[in-house]
């Protein structure tokens, strides 16, 4: 459940603006309490205060914040005076978290003065002001949160409290028999200045990107040189890789260089394959920007390029020195990447943590709006479990293959239509036909199968039409990833223990496409 944020902090100290700077962050409903006691009341908070006096404006706001106690995902600007009331705090505390915006009292003095000053009700002279400062600032120190506003912009603040809510993560992924730190950042321009090396730090990133990190980029990288390439699967080529080899070559960069490689999977995956290739192996950081690449691509090692229409047809496993994952890029993402991001994500969390399954089931509809903080929670879990997986079979040989759940008939559906649908509708799809032919065979009920399709089916923006039969059979059976000639599928019984199949059957998965397509008609 998502709890309510409350901002709190003293007059001028600027919640509204902050407070709204933040649902918009966030893509969450904001409120204003004095506003909501003004429009109540049929009276301004200054006529409230004369005609029917400060205790009854108290009892007002408590019974507002009692109501509001029982909405969730709110952001709420407080009146200054609420924390005064232990009540307050404990209906606030048990709702969400108490955020207090901590403000120099010439600061809001400043703001007030600006903002027509004299007209707030408890704005009488300075020293009274000053007095009441003082004793707030008493009860303020009771919060969930910190956070200082000398200097500091109303968007910088919102996402300094997103920070302080979830505070950065730094986690040891083992690959094989080396190991890497990964970093869950809000800004990943701050963790890389300890990386580079002066005069050989080449950096690859697209055009995208660039122009979406620019402004925070600038001073860290400054005199890196930088290949921007063509946003998009296109750049995934040994083409592509030939220039920047000839690049780096043309910069002398030697082989205990370094190359950061900033971007969604696209970057990160070409990245990490040249780096790793170029004079046998030059050490290597990704910067993941993209929600793909955050809960996946990123994570695990793995570096490709595509051939022809062969997706990472040549490529390597290899360990980079660090990866961080950058929170804060998600904002620019296009919609496309986040449903993408989140389809993986929900992959993950039903083969291997079912709190994200849960997280992912209950909250879709704001994580698909993009809120930030719920996606640093799927980050979050989604790493992690991906972490784990991969330090038990970092070369695929057995337990990894199970986050190939839903790629077998998703890549039928993105091969049939010409890589026109994405990825992540092709492998909502794939998971859909996956779970029915779990529920074919009695390893999953009916009721939680009706429980995922209900969920895959919010991934699904246009009506796909389904390969069938033969057509899907022949894309499905030149999968990479299958062995010994049998066609791989990862069946998910309702223990959450993933069963890897080589024996689904021609008339089983015709079954199990016409119930999907029976789901999504009906
Ligand atoms: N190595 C692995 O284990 C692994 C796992 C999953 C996927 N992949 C690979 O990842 C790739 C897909 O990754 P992807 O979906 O991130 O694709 P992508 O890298 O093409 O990024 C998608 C789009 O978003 C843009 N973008 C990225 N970050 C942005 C930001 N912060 N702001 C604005 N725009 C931004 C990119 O420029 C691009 O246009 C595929 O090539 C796939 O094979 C690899």
């Amino acid at each position: 459940m998502r709890m309510n944020i409350y901002i709190t902090g003293f007059m001028g100290a600027g919640k509204t603006v902050v407070g709204k700077r933040l649902a918009h962050l966030l893509k969450r409903p904001f409120l204003d309490m004095d506003e909501l006691i003004a429009i109540e009341s049929g009276m301004s908070v200054e006529s409230f205060f004369e005609i029917r006096g400060e205790d009854q404006f108290r009892q007002m706001e408590t019974q507002l914040l009692e109501r509001l106690a029982g909405q969730n995902g709110l952001i709420v600007s407080t009146g200054g005076g609420v924390p005064e009331k232990a009540v307050n705090r404990h209906i606030m505390r048990k709702s969400g978290a108490i955020v207090y915006l901590e403000t120099p009292l010439d600061d809001c003095l400043a703001r007030i003065k600006s903002d027509g000053g004299p007209s707030r009700p408890l704005y009488k002279e300075r020293d009274a002001v000053r007095a009441l400062y003082e004793r707030r600032s008493a009860v303020y120190a009771d919060h969930d949160v910190l956070v200082h506003t000398h200097e500091t912009s109303p968007d910088e603040l919102a996402w300094r409290i997103c920070e302080k809510m979830r505070p950065e993560l730094s986690m040891t992924v083992q690959l094989g028999r080396r190991s890497h730190n990964l970093i869950i950042a809000w800004n990943s321009s701050e963790r890389l200045s300890p990386f580079i090396k002066k005069g050989q730090t080449f950096v690859i990133t697209d055009a995208h990107v660039l122009k979406a990190l620019e402004p925070r980029l600038n001073g860290v990288l400054d005199d890196c040189p930088l290949a921007s390439l063509r946003p998009g699967e296109r750049s995934k080529t040994l083409g592509t890789a030939k220039r920047l080899y000839e690049s780096m070559l043309g910069r002398n960069l030697e082989r205990d260089g370094l190359v950061i490689a900033i971007g969604g999977g696209v970057v990160t995956d070409l990245g990490a394959f040249v780096a790793s290739t170029y004079k046998r192996g030059v050490p290597f950081v990704l910067v993941s920007t993209s929600l793909v690449g955050c809960v996946d691509a990123a994570i695990g090692g793995k570096a490709a390029v595509n051939l022809g229409d062969v997706k990472n047809a040549v490529g390597c496993f290899t360990t980079p020195d660090a990866v961080i994952l950058d929170v804060r890029a998600l904002r620019s993402l296009p919609a496309r990447n986040i449903t993408d991001g989140l389809v993986e994500a929900y992959k993950t969390g039903l083969v291997a943590e079912p709190s994200l399954a849960a997280l992912i089931e209950d909250d879709l509809c704001q994580l698909l709006k993009g809120d930030v903080l719920l996606l640093s929670d799927v980050i979050r879990l989604a790493a992690s479990a991906k972490a784990e997986i991969v330090k038990k079979d970092f070369r695929e040989a057995g337990l990894r293959k199970i986050l190939n759940f839903g790629h077998t008939y998703g890549h039928a559906v993105e091969g049939v239509h010409g890589y026109r649908v994405s990825h992540g509708v092709s492998v909502a799809i794939g998971m859909m036909v996956a779970i029915s032919l779990s529920q074919q065979r009695g390893l999953m009920s009916p009721a939680r199968s009706e429980e995922i399709f209900s969920t895959l089916s919010c991934f699904l923006p246009q009506r796909v039409q389904l390969p069938r039969g033969a057509q899907a059979w022949s894309i499905m059976r030149n999968d990479k990833k299958n062995a010994g000639g049998h066609i791989t599928f990862v069946l998910l019984p309702e223990d959450g223990r993933p069963r890897v199949v080589h024996d689904v059957t021609p008339d089983e998965l015709e079954r199990a496409i016409q119930e999907v397509e029976g789901f999504l008609n009906g």
